[in-house]
């Protein structure tokens, strides 16, 4: 007979926390804690940013109190090849969190949180940065860190120009204390871990399904390295969570980049 599998709940998050008034990066202060052996969960949130980081080399700047600003230590038992995960449960995790003021979120490969803009079509609501790192020789006696960090626009009434972006009040009407999705987004990213350790095809599932442009012509940049974009039709999500694109030289696997959010 089968004995099903022992399934332990979701370990929590956001235990030890530091809340800053003003710090360069969560991103730096994180992995300085997370150097000094900070366990899984510890998480910095500060209130503004001098020196916030984005994806792709670039800089994350939000206007002092308006948004939620964090990052937490994690330490996921995944292998190398699956860190990815990681950065997909957050985006989904932010996007659920989101989802509970009211918002309707999608994804945008790999993890940008979407939601209705100033003029009503999507618009970026949140952005995560996944910084991994393996420590202890090669899978299964080592161990790999990632810290993984959030900015999810809150209480902003507008943006400047030509920015695409959107908060939680102008997708909502509702106008909330910009900690008040830090809970929902820890409480949830427990989960969404869990799930990529343990039963990452529905993880994959559940951001498939909130993706945009899924079956839809796209094109793949590769900010910053010189790299030609792709153009194809986004098939869906791989095991490791890469993007399956369909191109005219057969079906690939793109690990990172931005795709466009029109076709
Ligand atoms: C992106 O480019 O979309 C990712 C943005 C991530 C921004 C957050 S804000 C909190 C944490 N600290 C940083 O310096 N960056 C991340």
């Amino acid at each position: 007979m089968r004995r099903p599998v022992p399934s332990s709940p979701p370990r929590p998050l956001g235990h030890p926390a530091r809340l800053l008034a003003t710090v360069g990066s969560t991103m730096a202060e994180a992995a300085t804690w997370a150097a000094e052996g900070a366990e899984h969960g510890a998480t910095v949130v500060a209130e503004e940013q001098t020196a916030g980081r984005g994806r792709h080399g670039r800089a994350w700047t939000a206007a002092p109190g308006e948004s939620l600003l964090v990052s937490v230590v994690l330490r996921p038992a995944l292998p190398p090849e699956r860190l990815a995960l990681v950065g997909l449960a957050a985006g989904l995790a932010a996007a659920e969190a989101a989802d509970g003021f009211g918002a309707a979120t999608r994804l945008k490969w790999p993890n940008d949180v979407l939601a209705e803009g100033p003029e009503g079509g999507l618009a970026k609501l949140a952005g995560v940065l996944a910084e991994a790192s393996w420590t202890g020789g090669p899978a299964p006696s080592g161990r790999a860190t990632v810290v993984l960090g959030l900015g999810l626009n809150v209480r902003q009434t507008a943006f400047p120009r030509g920015l695409a972006a959107t908060s939680l009040r102008i997708a909502t009407g509702r106008d909330v204390d910009r900690l008040a999705p830090l809970g929902p987004f820890l409480d949830r990213l427990a989960v969404r871990l869990a799930e990529a350790e343990r039963a990452p095809d529905a993880l994959l599932a559940a951001v498939e399904a909130r993706l945009v442009g899924v079956g839809e012509a796209r094109a793949v940049r590769f900010p910053g390295t010189g790299r030609a974009p792709v153009v194809g039709v986004v098939l869906g999500l791989a095991g490791d969570g890469a993007l399956r694109i369909g191109t005219d030289a057969g079906a690939l696997n793109v690990h990172a980049g931005e795709v466009t959010l029109a076709g």
